[in-house]
């Protein structure tokens, strides 16, 4: 089949070179010339791990391609995926769908023959009927269905997400379009993967109550690491000891610094407002996005704690920037509020991120980016451990307390162990995790 994506970021690069790799024909879209000059040459603008040999084997199979210029792209596609950014509205939180109003309109002059518009970003309900409208008030003589399919593959684990993804959602009510679908994802569901189809306004919704459930759901486990603190309980313990009942499941139940990235912040704020705006407020929702709030801060006070109270001209290493590892996606990462807020304390900030610090540098200044791990611990007062990458997670201990100029670690991920990291002579805190409990 030909498929086109109009949008080649983290979503529209990784599906278009996913359908590639099952055989479709793709043509990815993008507005921005760099990005496709770059992927043009072979190299890939995200750091999303196996993507680029990915791209690389399926450019060369001839099967997935890349352009600026969208009526090329669009011109004979059964397929059009919309998979542009919709990020937070300055001011109100809604979604701004104004990338996606964009891409219909474009879409709408370049189709030739029956086009399948399929809506891959996130988007609130109703917008599925917005496109349909957009595009038949600049088209009304094309033929054309607009489908819901949103996505729900995780960075860093993208692609293995989208080749095995737990569903397929599809919200469309027309035979033809589904269809297409059908035949387009035919080859996930041969591996098994339910294809779920659904009308396009419930489509829309899953994605939205599926992130807020999951931010619900780590907000949760933050509030209860807390109280573990405060009763002397081990939340790691709490998290097994509930995430064992199949009702519950154990996925999602890690405390830590609080959720962010380049969906659950934005996508909780959308939902709230969306249901607001239909007279259906979603009450957990909002507490959960103002608990994470806070979270974010508190973490900088805790590390302020450690140090006896003041961070003021005291050197404090940060391992990890990234809201996540395995990617170098900076979008709403909780290291922005916390390093903000230690530097409005008066900390002086040296950071190492393996993949994240091109990004990192364009939202956190005057900062000290290091190229290690040891680097950021030598001479610090303090330690950070803000993202779990793995590279963190077997560190040279000794040598580390060796460095620093007083061996206090604050372990936002719970990677090390209370007891191992005292008797190494450490000053350590974690989240929900006290020593009596390692
Ligand atoms: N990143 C994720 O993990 C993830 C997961 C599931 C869903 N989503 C959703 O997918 C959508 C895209 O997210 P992303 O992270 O890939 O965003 P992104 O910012 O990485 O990519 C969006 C791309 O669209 C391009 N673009 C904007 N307008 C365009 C136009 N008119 N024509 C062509 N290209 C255009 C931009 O230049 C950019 O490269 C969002 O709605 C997001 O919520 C993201």
């Amino acid at each position: 089949m030909r498929v086109t994506m109009i949008g080649a970021g983290y979503v529209g690069l990784v599906s278009g070179a996913c359908f590639a790799d099952f055989g479709h024909t793709v043509t990815c879209v993008d507005t921005h010339e760099g990005k496709i000059a770059a992927l043009k040459r072979g190299e890939i603008p995200i750091f999303e791990p196996g993507l680029d040999d990915l791209v690389a084997s399926n450019v060369k199979a001839e099967r997935l391609f890349f352009t600026t210029s969208l009526a090329e792209g669009v011109a004979d596609a059964e397929a059009v995926f919309i998979a542009v950014g919709t990020p937070s509205r300055r001011g109100d939180g809604h979604a701004d769908l104004s990338y996606v109003h964009q891409a219909a309109r474009d879409i709408a002059s370049a189709i030739t023959g029956y086009t399948v518009i399929v809506t891959k970003s996130t988007v609130p309900v109703g917008t599925g009927d917005e496109v349909e409208r957009i595009i038949r008030e600049t088209r009304p003589d094309a033929e054309f269905s607009v489908v819901s399919n949103p996505e729900f593959l995780r960075e860093g684990a993208a692609i293995i997400d989208f080749k095995r993804p737990d569903r397929i959602v599809v919200g469309t009510d027309e035979e033809r379009a589904k269809e297409v679908m059908t035949n387009l994802y035919r080859p996930l569901f041969l591996n098994q993967s339910p294809l779920l189809f659904t009308s396009r306004r419930t489509a829309e919704l899953i994605k939205y109550a599926a992130n807020a459930f999951l931010a619900t759901k780590i907000t949760f486990i933050n509030e209860i690491s807390d109280l573990c603190e405060k009763v002397g309980g081990n939340v790691q313990d709490v998290a097994r000891g509930i995430g064992l009942d199949n009702r519950i499941g154990s996925k999602f139940l890690h405390a830590g610094p609080g959720y962010g990235g380049s969906c659950f912040p934005k996508d909780t704020l959308a939902l709230i407002k969306t249901a607001q705006d239909y007279d259906a407020p979603i009450r957990i929702v909002e507490t959960v996005v103002s608990v994470n709030d806070q979270r974010k801060r508190a973490m900088a006070r805790k590390v302020i704690a450690a140090l006896g109270g003041s961070v003021r001209g005291k050197t404090v290493g940060v391992l990890g920037l990234t809201f996540k590892p395995n990617t170098d996606d900076m979008r709403d990462a909780p290291s922005i509020a916390i390093i903000t807020a230690l530097q409005d304390a008066g900390a002086i900030i040296r950071a190492h991120d393996p993949e994240g610090v091109e990004q990192a540098k364009l939202v956190l200044g005057n900062v000290d980016y290091v190229d290690s791990p040891y680097q950021a611990a030598d001479g610090a007062d303090a330690l950070v451990i803000v993202t779990e990458w793995d590279a963190f997670r077997a560190l040279d201990l000794k040598r580390i307390q060796s460095m620093m100029a007083q061996p206090v670690v604050v372990d936002l991920r719970n990677i090390y162990r209370p007891e191992e990291m005292a008797a190494l002579g450490f000053q350590y805190s974690s989240v929900g995790r006290g020593l009596s409990d390692a």
